[in-house]
């Protein structure tokens, strides 16, 4: 027996019927950032690695420890994008998009690469839905980016998750906020590989899991505390927009966000029903991203939604049922019998399919019974059975699978009978 294939450990795939619903949420997200002046950006998926090692920084664990990194044929090394903005960025120096009007205001959805320990709702390969608005720093921005995302999950039914926000500052309030938790860090007693993760970067260890690493930050001082006054006035500012917005969050001073280039405000969309990886989205804004990748010196706000765990979300709040998503989906089926009929049934459902239906027949030779057997499972709303005496009447039944209502309808008018039946 020749070997069988299986997907490679960790990576989500979806098809039908479930693969609708993917595709309605992207929808549903695709629709709302084109409603606030966002536009596709359609991103290569490996990059030069150094644009995230810079991008997302040395400290973190995507570039330290899950970053898909190859050399190509030219030796040059690619790394397969762990995430969207850093290449969004790259694209707009690239391309000179920051030239024109500000703020540059994009979308991308597609697929990310992360070697993560798999396990429910963290794949190696998972699905994000992003929006960057880049060269304008004004909070009610950052309220607009917000309020996409919430829109988008109002739109889809989710109710049980929060939002939270904090804000990390501009470099005058991380550098006084820096000194005191230096201070806080060195005096205590930490193992060799946390103390290099302190040099690096020190607010990492906020997101420690380690019980007594947890325990002894809950008395390390936090950055919220050591606000600028315009950092404070902006992140205020961002409170009354979504109070004005009427978008329920929390304040969430221990935040940390897993990539280094967060600045000023960031936030998380956590929901309750999925265990460990609550992360339902995330983002923020981030000053000096733009020109460490050598552009101009200008701000973005973004965010990251994981369409993966937004499916399992929707699930947990019973939105859909992997069964159901197949039901009513199918306007028509056609049920030929017989060569002629066949025939007919080809130009037949490709006029009910023009007139924006969904349709689909029976293909191949089957019985009446094997047809009328795949019309139920694919659980169409209406079949019509054509056989000789429709066609030589011009007359067939259009049977309305919900009831089992028959009506008599001409081949001509079939498109009018669909109309009123559905
Ligand atoms: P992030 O928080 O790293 O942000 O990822 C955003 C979202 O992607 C997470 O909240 C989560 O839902 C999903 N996600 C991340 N890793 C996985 C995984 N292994 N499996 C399944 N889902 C995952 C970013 O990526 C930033 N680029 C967001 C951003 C845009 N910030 C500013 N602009």
């Amino acid at each position: 027996m020749s070997k069988s294939f299986q997907a490679p450990k960790g990576v989500a795939e979806y098809f039908p019927p479930q693969s609708n619903q993917f595709e309605l949420i992207i929808r549903k997200l695709e629709n709302i950032s084109l409603a606030a002046n966002y536009h596709l950006i359609e991103l290569p998926v490996f990059e030069d690695t150094e644009l995230f090692t810079r991008g997302v920084g040395e400290s973190t664990d995507v570039v330290t420890k899950e970053m898909y990194t190859f050399e190509d044929r030219g030796g040059r090394s690619l790394t397969l994008r762990p995430e969207g903005t850093a290449g969004v960025i790259r694209s707009i120096i690239e391309h000179g998009l920051d030239r024109g009007q500000l703020p540059v205001k994009l979308y991308y959805r597609g697929a990310f690469f992360r070697a993560e320990r798999p396990q429910a709702g963290r794949h190696r390969q998972f699905y994000q839905f992003g929006i960057e608005a880049v060269g304008v720093d004004d909070p009610y921005l950052d309220a607009e980016v917000i309020s996409i995302a919430y829109s988008a999950f109002s739109a889809l039914g989710l109710k049980n998750y929060e939002l939270q926000i904090t804000s990390l500052g501009d470099e005058i309030s991380r550098a006084a906020h820096r000194i005191e938790l230096l201070k806080y860090l060195e005096a205590q007693s930490l193992d060799d590989e946390t103390r290099a993760r302190v040099a690096k970067n020190p607010l990492r260890i906020f997101d420690d899991k380690r019980e007594n690493i947890r325990e002894m930050m809950m008395g390390a001082p936090l950055l919220i505390d050591f606000l600028s006054s315009e950092s404070k006035t902006k992140f205020s500012q961002l409170k009354s927009a979504l109070a004005s917005l009427s978008i329920p969050f929390k304040e969430n001073p221990r935040m940390v966000r897993g990539l280094d280039y967060y600045t000023g405000s960031a936030f998380e969309f956590v929901h309750h029903g999925l265990g460990a990886q609550s992360g339902i989205g995330g983002g923020g804004r981030y000053d000096g991203l733009m020109k460490s990748l050598g552009g101009q010196d200008l701000s973005g706000i973004g965010f990251g939604l994981g369409l993966d765990r937004i499916m399992l979300a929707m699930q947990s709040e019973g939105l859909f049922k992997v069964e159901d998503l197949a039901n009513g989906y199918l306007d028509l089926f056609i049920v030929p019998i017989g060569e002629p009929a066949r025939l007919k049934a080809v130009s037949l459902i490709d006029e009910v399919r023009r007139a924006g239906f969904v349709a689909d027949m029976g293909y191949g030779d089957r019985s009446l019974k094997g047809a009328m057997k795949a019309a139920d499972k694919l659980a169409a709303r209406n079949v019509l059975v054509l056989g000789e005496n429709e066609l030589s009447s011009n007359k067939a039944a259009l049977k309305r699978m919900s009831d089992g209502n028959e009506v008599s309808v001409t081949l001509d008018s079939l498109i009018s009978a669909l109309k009123s039946a559905l």
